[in-house]
């Protein structure tokens, strides 16, 4: 039987950093959901498809084909046989995943695929709704979250670093917003599982949280 470790979090608590970090040193699969949704919010954006026309939505998952590989250990993503692994990664994409995420439809979409890679793997796998809905017998689940001032300062480092221009009154109010989109939606809302470990990450380093999820698995 696969080993399964699921890890909810609201947007910029460090899950993505974390997962990783914990997949490599237990060599487990790092399965990143988010990417998933991004692929999905992605296409809509490239056929200017509004998530409020639930049709046309839905005509696209049709047409649309997600799957993941690794290269080197890394999860790509994607959609339709091209790697959008890199096209993923901006605001707006993270903007529209958070509202596509929303719906049902979107949700039914790539539900089997996650199931089928926990099913097949030793995973690490990080979202909204792992450890509620797509694992809910996941053998280890945390709730990984900091507070929205230091998620928005982290984030505001990452693209200064980057050498994008940014405001971090903006980043703040954007994480806010996601925070709360994610949180409130009827379908699948991002909330701790009862049986959650929940870790607070603001006055921890990356090194610590690494460790207790790693004897937490042992
Ligand atoms: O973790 P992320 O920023 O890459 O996720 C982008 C959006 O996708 C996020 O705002 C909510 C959605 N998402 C989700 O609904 N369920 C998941 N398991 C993962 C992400």
């Amino acid at each position: 039987m696969s080993y399964n470790i699921a890890i909810d979090g609201p947007a910029g608590a460090g899950k993505s950093t974390i997962a990783k970090r914990v997949s490599a040193e237990l060599s487990f699969i790092y399965v990143d959901t988010g990417a998933m949704y991004r692929a999905i919010a992605l296409y809509l954006l490239k056929n200017a498809i509004q998530p409020e026309d639930l049709d046309s939505v839905k005509y696209a998952l049709g047409e649309i084909e997600i799957a993941i590989r690794y290269v080197g250990g890394e999860q790509h993503v994607l959609l339709n046989g091209e790697d959008v692994s890199g096209q993923i990664r901006t605001e707006e994409v993270g903007n529209m995943a958070s509202k596509s995420s929303a719906l049902p439809c979107v949700r039914e979409k790539l539900l089997e695929l996650q199931q089928k890679l926990a099913r097949e793997n030793d995973v690490v796998m990080d979202g909204r709704d792992i450890g509620t809905n797509i694992l809910p017998d996941a053998q280890l689940k945390i709730y990984l979250t900091a507070s929205v001032d230091t998620r928005a300062n982290r984030r505001y480092k990452e693209l200064l670093e980057k050498g994008t221009d940014c405001d971090l009154e903006e980043i703040k109010k954007d994480i806010e917003q996601r925070d709360y989109q994610d949180m409130h939606r009827e379908v699948a809302p991002l909330r701790q599982a009862a049986d959650a470990v929940y870790l607070d990450s603001s006055d921890l380093t990356i090194d610590q949280v690494v460790e207790k999820i790693k004897s937490l698995a042992k």
